[in-house]
């Protein structure tokens, strides 16, 4: 038997992505289709996103296919996210996977996008060891796992409102940065005095490994309009200042939970996915957290921590190895309370 090649694809919120992995290993291609409706709007418009996905998404599997020089018959299977994310979105990618899977006469399966996150840097040679605690950081996500095994997972820290990416977006725009507003922000932190503010550092001390970001974000909106009370445009010096000093609040509170699930769970290896895991500090932080615990602390590369079809291709890979498939009523699952990565009874304190 050749290698084993499978098409990746990935809709779940705003990125109409496709790639196609070789063996659970190596991306042969991975092309990410940004949707740019949603920049004037500052955030995700659901609908718009799914009528973006209807025109991309063609276009896209297409372009992985010549990047990756495989042709539809080469494919061995068709793997596509099916939760959680925006219903609307997930349907787009998985009507069209089930379609494209049936007339190609090759199995679909079904991929959780937050496993995928996980397991994102197992395309890049890491090697993982376990117990590991990972954190799955974007605009729609802040959750601290401990990773048993690949598909033993569960979840011991959560936000209690916004996501770390959400706060990243929010905070962005209120400075009139644009969306998405972490790449932003990381860059001008450079510049900025991360000591000019001192933001608090939410739930420090809750006891256990949950997050917060909404008070941090209020307290940025507090102190711009005592800064600036005429309003924007905002001086540049202000707003690196307040990109600094937000970032730093924002990373510590994540790294000191990583720290703390780490060491209650006797972790061996650490590591980051999502968007956020783009971000210069946290990645500096948890190599330096890895440091101190003495265990390797992995993060995919910025292509593989954004949203991304090989990622998807890797889980589906794995789970066509293990002999699974899904049939023609995979049917997409908006939440991940439902979505079954995790059993009920393995949310751990
Ligand atoms: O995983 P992703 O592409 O999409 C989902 O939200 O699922 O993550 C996008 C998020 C956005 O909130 C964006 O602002 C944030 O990741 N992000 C960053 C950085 N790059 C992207 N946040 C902080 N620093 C960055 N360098
Ligand atoms: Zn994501």
């Amino acid at each position: 038997m050749g290698a084993m090649l499978v098409l990746g694809i990935e809709t779940s919120c705003d990125d109409t992505a496709a790639a196609v992995v070789e063996d659970a290993r190596t991306v042969r291609s991975n092309v990410i289709a940004a949707q740019d409706v949603h920049r004037e709007f500052g955030g995700v418009v659901p609908e718009l996103a799914s009528r973006a996905h209807l025109d991309l998404i063609g276009p896209t599997v297409e372009r992985a296919l010549t990047d990756a020089g495989v042709a539809f018959r080469d494919l061995d299977g068709v793997a596509v996210t099916r939760a959680p994310g925006l219903m609307g979105s997930l349907l787009v990618g998985v009507s069209y996977a089930k379609a494209l899977a049936a007339a190609l006469g090759r199995p679909v399966v079904g991929v959780n996008h937050i496993e995928a996150h996980l397991l994102a840097p197992l395309l890049e040679g890491a090697e993982f060891v376990y117990p590991m605690v990972g954190a799955v950081v974007s605009g729609g996500h802040s959750e601290l796992f401990v990773v048993e095994r690949p598909g033993r997972y569960a979840i011991v820290g959560t936000t209690r409102d916004d996501a770390i990416g959400e706060a990243f977006d929010k905070v962005a725009k209120l400075l009139g940065l644009g969306f998405p507003g972490g790449p932003a922000i990381d860059r001008l932190s450079d510049q900025g005095d991360a000591t000019r503010f001192s933001f608090p550092r939410a739930m420090l001390d809750s006891g256990d490994f949950d997050l917060s970001f909404s008070g941090l974000k209020t307290a940025v909106k507090r102190a711009v309009a005592h800064a600036a009370p005429a309003g924007p445009p905002y001086d540049a010096r202000l707003v690196a200042d307040v990109c600094a000093s937000f970032q730093a609040a924002a990373i510590d509170v994540l790294v000191a939970k990583l720290e703390a699930a780490a060491r209650a769970h006797g972790a061996r290896a650490l590591s980051l996915g999502g968007g956020v895991a783009c971000n210069r500090m946290l990645r500096e932080k948890l190599k330096a957290l890895g440091a101190r615990l003495g265990v390797p602390a992995f993060h995919p590369s910025p292509k593989l921590c954004a949203d991304n079809g090989a990622m998807i291709a890797l889980v589906g890979s794995h789970r066509l190895a293990r002999g699974e498939q899904d049939g023609a009523d995979l049917e997409p699952i908006a939440n991940l309370d439902e979505s079954g990565l995790v059993d009920a009874p393995a949310r751990l304190a």
